[in-house]
C-alpha cells in the first residue's frame, strides 16, 4: 500500500474514534474503502447496522438513498455522505409525484418500493425492500392485493417470477447492471464451463435467465461461503470481486463485464471520507413529514 494512503488511513481512524463515528461501506465500493469500513454489507444489512449502532456519526459509503434511509432509521444521528454527487440513477428513474399519478389508476394496489429511491417515493410507499427480501416480502402481501413495484423493472419481474404474483412493474432499470449480457455469460461459460454463474436480480431478465442463481450482492457473499465450487462467474458491480476474493483466497473469481462499474459509486474515496470526517459534510437529512412516512415503509423493510 502507498505511504499516502497508510497515512490517509491513519488520519481517518484517529478522527473517527474522536468524533465516535462508524464507517459503513456497501460492497460495491473500491477495495481500500471496504478495508477501513467497520462493516461492509448489501443495502439491507447496512440499513440494519445505521438502525443499531450506538455511534453518533454514520459515515456512509454509498450512494445517496442509502444515506438517506439510515437517517430515515437514525435521524438522531449524523449521517455523512461524502460526496453528494454519489447519486443513484435507477432511484433518480422516480419521482413522487409520477407515483402519485400512477397510484391513481391502481387504487387498490399495495405499493412496494425497492430500497434504491428517494425518502419521497417511500414515503409515497406501504412496504420497502431490497433485493435480499423482496420475494419475501411480496410472498406477505394478500393473495387479493394487485402489487404496484417501482422502480426496477428487473427486480420486479424477478420477484413475480418467484412468486406467481402478477405486478405492475414500474420501468426503471439500473444502467450499470444493463450492461452485463447474456453473450458474455455464455462466452465466459465456454470457457470456464465448471464455473457458478451468480447475477445480480437488477440485470435484465434475459441475463438472469443464463445464471445459476440469482441473488443480492450480500446473498452472493454467503453463497461462495457456503459453496463448494471454485469458479465463479460475478454478474454485477465489480466492486464486490474485492470482497469476494479477500473472503474467499482459494476461489477464483471472473466479472461478467469489467464495464459493470457504478461511477458514482467510485467518487467515494480515502480523500472524500477524511475530508467528509474534517469537515462534517455533507449531512443528510430528511424533511420529518416525510421521514415518518418514509419510516412505516423502512421499517418493514428492515423487520422483513
Ligand atoms: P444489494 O447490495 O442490496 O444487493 O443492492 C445492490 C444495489 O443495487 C446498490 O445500488
Amino acid at each position: 500500500m502507498a505511504d499516502s494512503n497508510e497515512d490517509l488511513i491513519k488520519q481517518i481512524l484517529s478522527l473517527k474514534k474522536q468524533r465516535n463515528a462508524i464507517i459503513l461501506s456497501h460492497n460495491y465500493q473500491l477495495g481500500e474503502v471496504q478495508d477501513i469500513a467497520d462493516f461492509v454489507g448489501d443495502s439491507l444489512e447496512l440499513s440494519q447496522q445505521a438502525a443499531k449502532t450506538s455511534a453518533n456519526i454514520i459515515v456512509f459509503c454509498g450512494v445517496h438513498f442509502m444515506a438517506e434511509t439510515a437517517s430515515i432509521l437514525s435521524p438522531q444521528k449524523t449521517v455523512l455522505l461524502p460526496d453528494l454527487h454519489a447519486g443513484c440513477p435507477l432511484a433518480n428513474m422516480i419521482t413522487p409525484q409520477a407515483l402519485r399519478e400512477k397510484k391513481k389508476e391502481h387504487p387498490g394496489a399495495v405499493v412496494i418500493c425497492y430500497v434504491n429511491s428517494s425518502a419521497a417515493v417511500k414515503a409515497e410507499s406501504d412496504i420497502c425492500c431490497t433485493s435480499a427480501n423482496a420475494v419475501r416480502l411480496v410472498e406477505k402481501v394478500p393473495a387479493d392485493k394487485e402489487i404496484l413495484f417501482v422502480p426496477d423493472q428487473y427486480l420486479g419481474s424477478f420477484v413475480a417470477s418467484k412468486t406467481g404474483r402478477k405486478m405492475i412493474l414500474w420501468p426503471g432499470y439500473c444502467p450499470t447492471h444493463a450492461r452485463i449480457l447474456p453473450r458474455d455469460i455464455l462466452r465466459l461459460k465456454a470457457e470456464y464451463p465448471q464455473a457458478t454463474v451468480l447475477v445480480h436480480p437488477e440485470c435484465r431478465t434475459e441475463t438472469q435467465a443464463v445464471a445459476d442463481a440469482v441473488l443480492s450482492t450480500g446473498g452472493m457473499i454467503r453463497y461462495v461461503r457456503e459453496n463448494d465450487a471454485t469458479d465463479f462467474i460475478i454478474g454485477t458491480e465489480i466492486g464486490i470481486l474485492h470482497r469476494l476474493r479477500k473472503e474467499n483466497p482459494g476461489k477464483r473469481f471472473i466479472p461478467v463485464s469489467e464495464q459493470a462499474v457504478c461511477p458514482r459509486m467510485k467518487l467515494i474515496t480515502l480523500e472524500t471520507i477524511l475530508w467528509s470526517l474534517e469537515s462534517m459534510a455533507h449531512k443528510i437529512t430528511v424533511p420529518e413529514r416525510i421521514r415518518l412516512k418514509a419510516k412505516r415503509a423502512v421499517d418493514r423493510m428492515v423487520e422483513g
